[in-house]
C-alpha cells in the first residue's frame, strides 16, 4: 500500500492524489483520502484505481490544508469501499491510513468490542483507528504512541484527528515511511517519489518512530515520548527519474534505462582496472572463514540470486545456497558466523526479505545487501550494502532493478574469486572488460526490439509459454517466465532444459510456444537436443542466441540475436529481450502493463 500525507497552507486534496499517483505501483485496488475541513474530517474513497478517486475529489472539492491519503493493496478483507482506507473512529475524532498488517487485530477488537466500538469493514485498520480513539484523552500524540505500543506487526501510519487543527501524526515499524521537510509545509510519504516534487530533504524514519507534523515543525519521538535527533536525508535523484518522459509505459522506459544503469552501477566500482567494493569490509581472512553463501529474496531478485549462485560458485569457488526469503525464514536454516546471506532486495523494504535478514543476523551471519533503495530498512539493518543505482523502478514488474543486481553480483563474484586466489588476473580483466561492455551490447538490442514486437504481435494469443534453459539460462528462464506471468496474465512455466523432458513436456503439443535462451556456449550441443525434443513433439521455439550461433539457426524456428559477449556475463544482456517479449505480448493483450492485477511493488506484508 501507499501512504501520504500533507500539512500546510495549499489545498491538501490535489498534493495528496498527485502523490498518489507516484505510489499507485505500491497498491490498486482502492483509495482514498482524509481531509481536515472546518474542523471535521472529510473522507472521500472509491473501489479500484485512483482515477476514480480523482473524479470524486474534483467533484467534492475538499478545500483543507491537512490530509492523509491511501492506495491500497487488500491484504485483511476484499478490495471493496467499506475495507478501503482512510478509517475513521466511531466517534469519527481519528482517521488513520495503515500500510501493514496489524497481527493482534482480532484480540484488540473484542477488547474494543466490550468498550461498545463496532466495526463496518473487515481490516485491521478500522480496529487501530478505534484504538487511537479509545485512548485518546485529548493529547493525539499520547494515543498514537499508547496505541502503537499495543499493537503487534508493521505499520506505517497517518492519523489526523478532528480536534487538531494544526498538526497531524504519522508512525512507522516494519514498513516504510519518509518525513518530507517543506518550507511552511510538511509530508508523509510511503516512498520518496510522491513528494519528490516538492522536497529534496527527508526524515527517514526508524522503527516504533512516531513523527508529529506541523505546517512549520516536525518532531520525532521514540514509542516513550522522548524526543529523538534526526539526520536530513537529502535526496539526489533527478525528478524526471520518476516521470515517464515521453515513454508509454514505465516498464519500457525503465527496460531503455538499463544501459544507463548497468554503467552506474559498475563503472564507479572499477578503478584503475580492479574491483574496488569501497561499501563492502569483508577481507581476504573474512572471506577464507566463510563456508558457505546463502542469497536470499523474492521474486525477481530471487531470480537474480539464482543466477548469482552459478556465478559465485563458478568463480570463487564457495557452496551458495539460493532461498526464497519467505521459506528461508520459518526452516531453520543452518547458520553461524561461517556464512555470509547475501539479501537481495529493489526496494529495500520487502517484509519477507528483511525478517529473513533479522533471522541471518540473529543467527550469527554477517549480512551483505544488494539494494536500490538508499536509507531502506534492508540497507540500514546490513551489515555491508551495495548499492544497485537503478534510481528509481516504478514499473510494477522489475526490469532494470533485475539488471544491476546482476551487474553487483558480478562484481561480488569477481572480486570474492580475486581475493581467493581463484582465479587469475588475465580472466579478471577480461571479464571487467566485458562487464564494461554490456551497456553496448544492450543498446543494439534494443535498437532491434521491433523483431520482439513483431514476433509478440504473432503469439499473443497463446495459451502456455515455456522456457527452457541451462545454467545461467536457467536462472534467465525463471526471470522471462515470471515477467511474461506478471503483466500478460499468461500461463507460463520455466525448467531446467535436461528436466522438462522428465514430465512437463507432457504438455508441449501442436504449436505450444517455447522460448530458449541459448547464451552458454559449453552447453549448446545440449540445449540444441532439448529444442529437438520439444520441437519434436509440435512446439514453436524461439531461441535468444549470441549472433555468432549458427546451430541456434538451424535448431530454431525464430533466433532473437544478442551480440557476441562472454557466455559467463551474457545473463545481463539475454534477460532484455525477455523483458521485451514479457512487455510486447502484454501491449498487444491490452493489459495494464505497468499496474498488473493482484500485484504490488513493494510487498510491505508477509
Ligand atoms: C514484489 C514485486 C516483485 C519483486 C518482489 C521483490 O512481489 O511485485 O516484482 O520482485 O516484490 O521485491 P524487492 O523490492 O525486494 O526486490
Amino acid at each position: 500500500c501507499g501512504i501520504v500525507g500533507y500539512i500546510g497552507s495549499k489545498i491538501a486534496a490535489p498534493i495528496l492524489i498527485n502523490g498518489l499517483k507516484k505510489l499507485e505501483y505500491r497498491g490498486y485496488d482502492s483509495a482514498g483520502v482524509a481531509i481536515f475541513e472546518d474542523n471535521d474530517i472529510k473522507v472521500v474513497k472509491s473501489k479500484g484505481r485512483l482515477s476514480i478517486l480523482e473524479e470524486k475529489v474534483n467533484e467534492e472539492k475538499p478545500q483543507g490544508t491537512i490530509g492523509i491519503g491511501h492506495t491500497r493493496w487488500a491484504t485483511h478483507g476484499e478490495p471493496n469501499y467499506l475495507n478501503s482506507h482512510p478509517h475513521v473512529s466511531n466517534s469519527g475524532k481519528i482517521a488513520v491510513v495503515h500500510n501493514g498488517i496489524f497481527e493482534n487485530y482480532m484480540e484488540l477488537k473484542e477488547f474494543l468490542q466490550t468498550k461498545g466500538y463496532q466495526f463496518f469493514s473487515e481490516t485491521d485498520t478500522e480496529v487501530f483507528a478505534n484504538l487511537i480513539d479509545y485512548h485518546y484523552k485529548g493529547d493525539i500524540v499520547e494515543a498514537v504512541i499508547k496505541s502503537i505500543n499495543e499493537v503487534e506487526g508493521s505499520y506505517a501510519l497517518g492519523v489526523i484527528c478532528r480536534d487538531c487543527d494544526s498538526k497531524f501524526v504519522a508512525a512507522r515499524k516494519d514498513s516504510p515511511l519518509v518525513v518530507g521537510l517543506g518550507e511552511g509545509e510538511n509530508y508523509i510519504a510511503s516512498d520518496i517519489p510522491a513528494i519528490l516534487e516538492y522536497t529534496r530533504n527527508v526524515y527517514i524514519l526508524e522503527d516504533k518512530e512516531v513523527a508529529v507534523l506541523t505546517s512549520d515543525s516536525v518532531k520525532v519521538y521514540d514509542n516513550h515520548g522522548t524526543e529523538r535527533k534526526k539526520e536530513v536525508f537529502k535526496v539526489n535523484w533527478d525528478v524526471s527519474s520518476a516521470e515517464k518522459a515521453g515513454y508509454e509505459h514505465f516498464m519500457i522506459k525503465e527496460i531503455f534505462e538499463e544501459p544507463k544503469v548497468i554503467k552506474d552501477t559498475i563503472n564507479p566500482r572499477i578503478k584503475d582496472g580492479k574491483i574496488s567494493l569501497d561499501s563492502i569490509n569483508l577481507t581476504s581472512e573474512d572471506l577464507e572463514k566463510i563456508e558457505k553463501i546463502y542469497i536470499v529474496a523474492c521474486g525477481t531478485a530471487y531470480h537474480a540470486g539464482v543466477a548469482g549462485k552459478y556465478l559465485i560458485e563458478k568463480l570463487a569457488r564457495i557452496p551458495v545456497e539460493v532461498d526464497v526469503a519467505s521459506e528461508f525464514r520459518y526452516r531453520d536454516p543452518i547458520i553461524s558466523d561461517k556464512n555470509l546471506v547475501i539479501i537481495i532486495s529493489q526496494s529495500g523494504e520487502t517484509l519477507d526479505t528483511l525478517f529473513a535478514l533479522r533471522e541471518a543476523k540473529k543467527k550469527g551471519a554477517r549480512v551483505l545487501s544488494i539494494v536500490n533503495v538508499v536509507g531502506s530498512s534492508i540497507a540500514r539493518e546490513s551489515n555491508d550494502v551495495l548499492y544497485t543505482w537503478a534510481g528509481p523502478e516504478i514499473a510494477v514488474a522489475s526490469t532494470k532493478a533485475y539488471n544491476t543486481q546482476l551487474s553487483a553480483l558480478y562484481l561480488i563474484a569477481l572480486d570474492f574469486a580475486m581475493k581467493k586466489g581463484r582465479i587469475d588476473e588475465e580472466f579478471y580483466k577480461r571479464i571487467i572488460e566485458e562487464l564494461r561492455n554490456i551497456p553496448k551490447a544492450i543498446e543494439s538490442i534494443l535498437e532491434n526490439k521491433e523483431i520482439i514486437q513483431k514476433f509478440a504481435s504473432e503469439h499473443y494469443n497463446a495459451k502456455s509459454i515455456f522456457f527452457i534453459g541451462r545454467g545461467f539460462d536457467y536462472a534467465l528462464s525463471m526471470e522471462g517466465s515470471l515477467k511474461l506471468k506478471e503483466i500478460s496474465y499468461i500461463h507460463s512455466e520455466a525448467y531446467a532444459g535436461g528436466e522438462l523432458k522428465h514430465g512437463t513436456i507432457a504438455l508441449i503439443e501442436e504449436g505450444t510456444l517455447v522460448i530458449c535462451p541459448m547464451t552458454q556456449d559449453d552447453l549448446m550441443e545440449k540445449m540444441i537436443s532439448n529444442i529437438r525434443e520439444v520441437k519434436a513433439r509440435g512446439a514453436t521455439v524461439l531461441a535468444i542466441a549470441k549472433e555468432s550461433n549458427k546451430q541456434a539457426e538451424k535448431a530454431a524456428d525464430v533466433v532473437f540475436t544478442i551480440p557476441d559477449v562472454d557466455s559467463l556475463v551474457a545473463p545481463i544482456v539475454a534477460v532484455t529481450p525477455l523483458q521485451l517479449f514479457a512487455y510486447y505480448m502484454a501491449v498487444q493483450k491490452g493489459c495494464d502493463v505497468d499496474k498488473p492485477r493482484n500485484l504490488a511493488k513493494s510487498v510491505t506484508v508477509e
